[in-house]
């Protein structure tokens, strides 16, 4: 998941690929790179930093190329080692061709050995290079940039993003687009392109998405269409309004910390937006009444804190609709043979609508005509536009790249879902439907206020007391066990810690023989009654062989709590809802110790924000 970026028009190239840039800087920031042809002699000009962006602004201050056609790059390294020789942009022998990259150039060791033989020299370990030694010599041996391109794609597989700046073309760009995201911002003589149109929010709210397997020959005032067989498409313009608001900090020190603090709003948010919806739901998920109302399952696909939501979201549909749920991992979704679940509906669970490999997954389904929904985080993202339906998250943007307050929002609405569907089959009646809806309010409030009568002692002396344990066990039962799933992955993600975690009647098949005094065991209980005393047994097992536990517990728990080390009491909630009610105060657990041992926090180090590759 890199970010590529381009420009062609009147003004300065450089200002602008460099803000577009910095607000994608999300997707990847292992090195970034800037080529622009020079406005006197179209030579090509270029600058690549290791790092963030900044290193390359550093670099650009004191080299200050510049032009009116240039394309940008901030990358996630898939191929080849995070060095400057590897950080795009990309080039032939003679360094007249450059390329920017998003995503994988699968067969690129076939063709860099048959361009190796014939006696191209290779400046990178990227598969990215390939390309722009690949469109060399096809443009040596054709006379149109066309056909040169038409027979590229043919020749190349994977998904990929790309784009080509040549100083034999001074005045265009080309786009090429096979499964990754392209778009181009459409201004006033001027054209600007990124893989995500946040990119150019301000700039141009005219968006022409690149269809699937495409490529575009553009120059200031004109753009140029095909699919990869060189058919002339139509220019599909979109109205898009995205506001990108300067993402400010607002006081807090990290983006990952205003984002935990936002979730009370964005809960409200999301519950607003949805009662708006209410009446038109099922036409928004592309779905009819009659398919909801005859729903027999319910099947989610996502990827890691997506995942582990749509984990959490089983029990709303199997305790709420009394349907099965099932919720599958993308990555492995896509390969296993598939059965077509009759009266069901498929719902993607992404933040960012980009993932590859929820993307791909759902592209498979789509296959074998079953109903897909998008349920996401951005309006303008690729599973939107590809899904029959979508729900939207009114989390705003998440720019911390582990995400928090879309996990919440992702829980919101899918317990207000199963409470419409259970509404939509009779289960209940609008007033518990009215319920529900209050009590995601309620919910929200108390997230809010867990955070707030732990934030001292976080913040003083709990963060600094685990701080130094190399190893952490969570630990969950029912509904809890995929949120100390969660718990674990932002433990890991942002404090690089080792957190196992096991569904804690599992711990006596053998995880047990890790239990020592150096390493904590987190527990996060549930409000089940049953499932409360076999989790107590759990920790139990525990404490008996010296263990040290912290538990996550609800208010009526005492003997969990007499139990425990350390405890942090959750109010009680309405069933079910104690996943939503502990988040925040996890959250806020996990940020501090991540800040007591001084790590990035908001761009931890080799991740990205959304995995645009498989
Ligand atoms: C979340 O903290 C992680 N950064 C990561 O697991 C993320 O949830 C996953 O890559 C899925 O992203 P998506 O929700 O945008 O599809």
């Amino acid at each position: 998941m890199c970010s590529v970026v381009g420009y062609v028009g009147k003004r300065s190239c450089r200002s602008f690929i460099l803000e577009g840039l910095r607000r994608l800087e999300y997707r990847g920031y292992d090195s970034a790179g800037f080529a622009c042809l020079c406005p006197r002699d179209s030579r090509l000009l270029y600058a690549k930093a290791v790092g963030r962006l900044e290193n390359l602004e550093k670099k650009l201050k004191k080299e200050p190329i510049d032009g009116y056609v240039g394309i940008g790059h901030t990358r996630w390294s898939t191929h080849g080692a995070v060095t400057e020789h590897n950080a795009h942009p990309h080039f032939d022998c003679n360094k007249t061709i450059s390329i920017v990259h998003n995503g994988i150039i699968e067969n690129c060791y076939a063709l860099k050995r048959q361009l190796e033989e014939a006696g191209h020299v290779f400046f990178s370990a990227t598969d990215t290079e390939v390309i722009a030694h690949q469109l060399e010599v096809l443009l040596l041996s054709h006379v149109t940039l066309k056909k040169a391109i038409i027979d590229l794609v043919n020749k190349l597989e994977g998904a990929y993003a790309f784009l080509v700046l040549m100083e034999n073309y001074p005045d265009c760009i080309v786009l090429v687009r096979k499964r990754s995201p392209l778009c181009i911002g459409i201004g006033d003589d001027e054209l600007f392109i990124a893989s995500d149109p946040l990119a150019f929010a301000g700039n141009s709210s005219k968006v022409c998405f690149l269809p699937d397997e495409s490529f575009a020959i553009v120059k200031a005032d004109q753009i140029e269409l095909y699919d990869f067989k060189g058919h002339a498409l139509p220019i599909k313009v979109q109205e898009l309004t995205i506001d990108w608001v300067n993402q400010e900090r607002k006081g807090h020190e990290h983006f990952m910390l205003k984002e935990i603090y936002e979730q009370k709003e964005v809960i409200h948010a999301t519950v607003d937006f949805l009662r708006q919806i209410s009446n038109e739901v099922w036409q928004y998920m592309g779905i009819t009444q009659e398919t909801a109302q005859s729903l027999k399952s319910f099947n989610m696909i996502g990827c890691g804190t997506s995942y582990h939501a749509a984990s959490i979201g089983k029990f709303f549909f199997e305790k709420i609709t009394k349907i099965p749920a099932y919720v599958h991992l993308a990555s492995e979704f896509r390969y296993m043979p598939f059965f077509p679940s009759e009266n069901s509906v498929y719902l993607a669970v992404s933040q960012s609508g980009e993932t590859a490999d929820t993307l791909e997954a759902m592209r498979m389904l789509q296959t074998h005509h079953v109903p897909t929904v998008a349920l996401t985080n951005v309006a303008s993202s690729t599973m939107v536009r590809e899904a029959d339906g979508f729900l939207l998250t009114q989390a705003g943007y998440e720019i911390a790249v582990v995400s928090t307050k879309a996990f919440s929002a992702q829980l919101t609405v899918l317990y207000w879902l199963a409470h419409r569907l259970a509404l939509e089959k009779g289960l209940i009646n609008q007033q518990q439907m009215h319920m529900a809806q209050e009590d995601l309010l309620v919910v929200a409030q108390l997230l809010e206020s867990c955070m707030e009568n732990y934030r001292m002692d976080i913040t003083h002396s709990v963060a600094k007391e685990y701080a130094q344990s190399q190893n952490f066990i969570f630990l969950g039962r029912h509904e809890s066990y995929p949120f100390a799933q969660e718990a674990a992955l932002k433990l890991k993600e942002t404090a690089y810690r080792y957190a196992l975690c096991y569904s804690a009647g599992e711990l006596k098949h053998g995880p047990l023989a890790l239990i020592d005094v150096k390493t904590p065991v987190f527990v996060f209980s549930s409000q089940d009654p049953l499932i409360y005393q076999k989790l107590l047994g759990n920790v139990q097992e525990v404490k008996v062989r010296g263990g040290h536990v912290v538990a996550f517990t609800f208010e009526h728990q005492k003997e969990l709590q007499l139990l425990a080390d350390r405890v942090f009491i959750i109010p009680d909630v309405k069933p079910l809802l104690g996943t939503i009610a502990m988040t925040g105060l996890m959250q806020l657990l996990v940020y501090e110790i991540a800040k007591e041992l001084g790590r990035p926090i908001d761009k931890p180090r080799n991740l990205a924000k959304s995995v645009t590759v498989e």
